[in-house]
């Protein structure tokens, strides 16, 4: 059957993402008018912000790679050089921090920075606990006014996030009843790596640790080629949360753009059965998010590794997609990826009567450069699409199901407070312990 015969005969609706041109800089880029950045994380996925802090002045490099240091030095050789991105961000002169380091060092950098008053753009996940999701969501609402933050989750500039929730929005779906996102990504570990060697004497391992337990050094957490490192380490519990902080950040916030949701009251997870050092590679959990004031209360699931929500009509696969997003209502159910949508009417007549969509000119303005729209903040209006207020709530809801996860059994949250109501195991598990000489709050 040919595809567009095929679409038609079963009452989908599919609809392409154009591939958009990148933005222009609305005069924000004048000379004079330049940030001071920091680049806190030279190789890997910094070097993908290589281009965007480049038509600025970086006027600071830290990474504790002394190799990847030197490699960021020969992008940007006027830049003063640190190992420790405390030191870094005491430099005077800096305005704007891009942090591109470890989980496990995202919301000490980022709360760090604000503090000092410095805008930050954080590599996704924002946190790798409830408690940091929370102290970093909080120094940036004290500091709305003056600073922008943008979590890097740079596929929402896609334009098929905005699509998504203007069909939403519009009642293509009917009444919100659910919602879930998933990713089939699997790195199976077995536990923490065994000591192995010494590290190399350009690397400050040490530093890299940070404010982690100590594990003994092993070149295994390094092995990952650029901008692939990160899935060497973000499997053990110290380091990272395994694909919610991975391809979850992402696949969850194309979720999360169409719900105007905040906080938890509940959370519910199974999976793999408990590592104590390793996060689960199987795991689907499930949150109740309240009512706001165009849709009910809903659930919200996260699955990953292998588990999958149930398709909503055999002629839709889920499996063939990759990393997802559904969204059930009482009368239709919208599927879609990063880039892609499909509408499936639900109902005897399937009729769409109920589907009012929005002119041309009402449609949702692209949002341009991920990365620019940040840069133009800090210049400007301070709005940007992944504030730390959005990704805060999107990565504490995603964490407190971890908490669940972790107890084996269903969590009440009090989200006013930050705290599982009575039970004192979960509400433990909401922070994560610190080596001595290491705090949050910098
Ligand atoms: N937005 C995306 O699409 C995307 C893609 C890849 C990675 N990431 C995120 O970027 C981050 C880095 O991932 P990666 O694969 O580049 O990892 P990586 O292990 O290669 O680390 C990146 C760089 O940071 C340095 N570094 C690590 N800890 C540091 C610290 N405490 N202080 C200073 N420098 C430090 C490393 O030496 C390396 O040069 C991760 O949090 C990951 O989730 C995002």
């Amino acid at each position: 059957m040919k595809r567009r015969h095929f679409i038609k005969s079963a009452g989908i609706i599919g609809a392409s993402t154009l591939i958009l041109p990148r933005t222009k800089i609305f005069g924000a880029d004048a000379a004079g008018n330049k940030l001071n950045i920091a680049l806190i994380g030279t190789w890997g996925r910094g070097e993908a912000h290589f281009g965007a802090i480049s038509s600025e002045n970086v006027v600071a490099l830290c990474d504790v790679n002394e190799e990847h240091l030197a490699f960021g030095a020969k992008r940007f050789p006027k830049a003063r050089q640190y190992v420790d991105w405390r030191k870094c961000l005491d430099q005077k002169d800096i305005n704007a921090v891009v942090i591109c380091t470890t989980d496990h060092t995202h919301a000490f950098a980022a709360n760090w920075a604000m503090n000092r008053g410095q805008h930050v753009y954080c590599e996704k996940p924002l946190a790798n606990s409830v408690e940091e999701a929370r102290v970093v969501r909080g120094t940036y609402l004290k500091n709305k006014n003056r600073l922008a933050t943008q979590c890097g989750t740079q596929r929402h500039e896609n334009a098929n996030f905005n699509r998504v929730r203007e069909l939403i929005l519009d009642g293509a779906i009917g009444k919100m009843e659910s919602v879930s996102a998933w990713g089939n990504r699997q790195i199976p570990k077995p536990g923490y790596l065994p000591a192995m060697g010494e590290p190399p004497r350009y690397l400050h391992y040490d530093l890299w640790i940070g404010p982690s337990p100590f594990h003994p050094y092993n070149p295994g957490y390094f092995a990952g080629g650029p901008g692939m490192n990160c899935l060497s380490w973000n499997m053990y519990w110290d380091f990272g949360n395994g694909q919610i902080g991975d391809m979850g950040s992402h696949t969850m916030d194309l979720a999360w753009n169409a719900l105007d949701a905040t906080l938890p009251t509940s959370a519910v997870a199974t999976g793999d059965p408990f590592n104590p050092d390793v996060s689960p590679v199987k795991l689907d959990m499930h949150m109740e998010l309240p009512a706001n004031d165009w849709r009910p209360g809903i659930r919200a699931s996260w699955y990953q590794g292998g588990a999958m929500p149930e398709s909503p009509n055999r002629m839709i696969d889920l499996q063939k997609i990759d990393h997802g997003a559904m969204y059930e209502g009482d009368k239709g159910v919208l599927v879609a990826d990063f880039r892609s949508r499909l509408l499936y009417p639900l109902g005897n007549n399937a009729a769409l009567t109920h589907y009012k969509p929005r002119t041309e000119a009402s449609l949702i303005p692209e949002m341009g450069n991920f990365q620019k729209q940040w840069i133009n903040a800090c210049k400007g209006d301070l709005k940007t699409s992944c504030d730390f207020e959005y990704s805060g709530n999107m990565i504490e809801t995603m964490l407190l199901g971890m908490v669940a996860y972790r107890v084996g059994r269903k969590i009440q949250y009090d989200s006013a407070a930050g705290k599982v109501i009575g039970d004192a195991e979960a509400d433990a598990l909401l922070s994560r312990k610190y080596r001595d000489g290491w705090t949050l709050h910098g």
